[in-house]
């Protein structure tokens, strides 16, 4: 259905889900972890960063794409992104990362989430339509 090995999907989530184990989140106590697979085989991971001054806080998807970019170059496309948390909770990518990743996945990536009533597994383009794109200008 996604294209990808159930294998590689499952080590990807287990890979966010120790991702998780690694945030800083003495402030919501939500300890988010995800975990990027790109067209070449690579994972990079990434945790919730959080700050006293909240807003400051960084998610642990965008971390783990920043983390990516900085140490390879923005050349990869992401095939599979997992999100995982140790709350025992749903956690979807928020709004923000989405629209940040749109710009790195591949036409055919999927995004590996808890949902409300256990693991979901969507195409990327199913839960980010309409994102924003900027046009060259004249
Ligand atoms: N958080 C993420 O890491 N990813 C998301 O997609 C949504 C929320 C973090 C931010 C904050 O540290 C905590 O979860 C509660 O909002």
């Amino acid at each position: 259905m996604t294209g990808i090995d159930a294998t590689v999907l499952n080590r990807l989530r287990q890979a966010a889900v120790e991702a998780a184990g690694h945030a800083y989140a003495p402030y919501s106590k939500f300890y988010v972890g995800a975990a990027l697979l790109f067209e070449d085989g690579t994972v990079v991971t990434g945790c919730n960063v959080e700050n006293v001054s909240y807003g400051l806080t960084s998610c642990a998807e965008r971390n783990a794409l920043f983390r990516a970019i900085s140490e390879r170059g923005a050349g990869r496309r992401i095939r599979a992104i997992a999100v995982a948390n140790r709350n025992s909770a749903p956690s979807p990518p928020c709004g923000a990362c989405r629209q940040v990743m749109s710009e790195f996945v591949a036409p055919d990536a999927v995004v590996c989430f808890p949902g409300d009533s256990g693991e979901e597994t969507r195409p990327f383009a199913e839960i980010f339509p309409f994102g924003f794109t900027l046009e060259p200008q004249p």
